[in-house]
């Protein structure tokens, strides 16, 4: 069994990452910049995004890190958001998610200028990824596939099962390994909350994504031997023995699934790092796109 460990394959992709920073910074040009948004003092957001700009600073990109309280208006923020896409010192904008009820994530996203839309939510960004147009690729489904080329993990003709449907991670993965890239190719079922049979068609996969949100919901029976098991799921589960108070569970059981599968990924430790890896990838897409263009 191959652990694909992200702390790994995340140090490779951010090495080169540095590097190319480097070169930049000692040929007398600025460095690449994300903004970060964060609304309100969620404690997963909060983690998130100290992740996210302490690695900015590894890799040597500048970071603004922008904060509003949890009642601050949709409209303020939409603002906030319309001068960032404006300073061209910004490359890369992105909004931590998920936001207070009374602001439209939708607004929020479309407000983001697709150029800078680091995230790759912005509904052109999205269907860029459809139709197989360069684009920004959500940070996620990303860094999975950063994770299986680290990895040389053979796709093609694979039949990969998602599961989950969501914009974020779900709905990307399942177009990445069906389109026609290095480690894409594969035949593509997409399980959801609606779908009756989803044991009997994990079961077929050769590789599995879970991406629900569910601690442990994949088990040993629901896998056939040999498979690749990307495990999306960072749920916080309360943990009196743990120091926080909790510990941070995958969708997979872990334990039981690692005996029959060919390689997988833990949590933490896995899809989490490649996570921000996809993301400083981006940023430096969007950094070279705006000095060229
Ligand atoms: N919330 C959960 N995942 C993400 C992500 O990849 N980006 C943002 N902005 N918010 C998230």
């Amino acid at each position: 069994m191959i652990l694909l460990d992200g702390k790994v394959a995340s140090a490779a992709v951010k090495e080169s990452i540095k590097q190319e920073t480097a070169v930049l910074l000692a040929n007398g040009k600025r460095a690449p910049h994300l903004a970060a948004i964060l609304v309100g003092n969620n404690g997963a957001s909060e983690t998130y995004v100290a992740s996210k700009v302490k690695n900015c600073e590894e890799v040597g990109f500048v970071s603004s890190l922008i904060r509003f309280d949890s009642e601050v208006e949709e409209v303020t923020l939409l603002n906030q958001i319309i001068k960032l896409n404006n300073d061209a010192s910004i490359d890369g904008i992105l909004v931590q998610l998920p936001l207070p009820k009374h602001i439209s994530e939708a607004k929020v996203i479309e407000t983001i200028s697709p150029d800078k839309d680091v995230d790759g939510f912005h509904p052109i960004n999205a269907g860029k990824l459809v139709q197989g147009l360069p684009s920004f690729i959500p940070a996620t489904p990303y860094g999975i596939m950063l994770m299986l080329e680290h990895y040389n993990i053979q796709t093609k003709g694979k039949h990969a099962v998602v599961i989950g449907r969501s914009n974020i991670v779900g709905r990307p993965m399942s177009i990445l390994l069906s389109s026609n890239l290095p480690y894409g190719n594969c035949t593509v079922t997409i399980c959801h909350s609606h779908t009756p049979n989803l044991n009997e068609l994990c079961l077929q996969g050769d590789i599995v994504v879970a991406a629900l949100g569910r601690p442990g919901f994949v088990k040993a029976e629901m896998v056939k031997d040999g498979a690749v098991i990307i495990d999306v799921g960072i749920t916080r589960v309360t943990d009196e023995t743990a120091k926080k108070g909790f510990r941070i569970k995958g969708d997979v059981a872990f334990e039981e699934v690692a005996a029959k599968a060919a390689a997988i990924t833990p949590v933490p430790g896995g899809v989490g790092l490649m996570t921000i890896a996809g993301l400083l990838k981006n940023t430096l897409q969007a950094y070279q796109a705006s000095i060229e263009g």
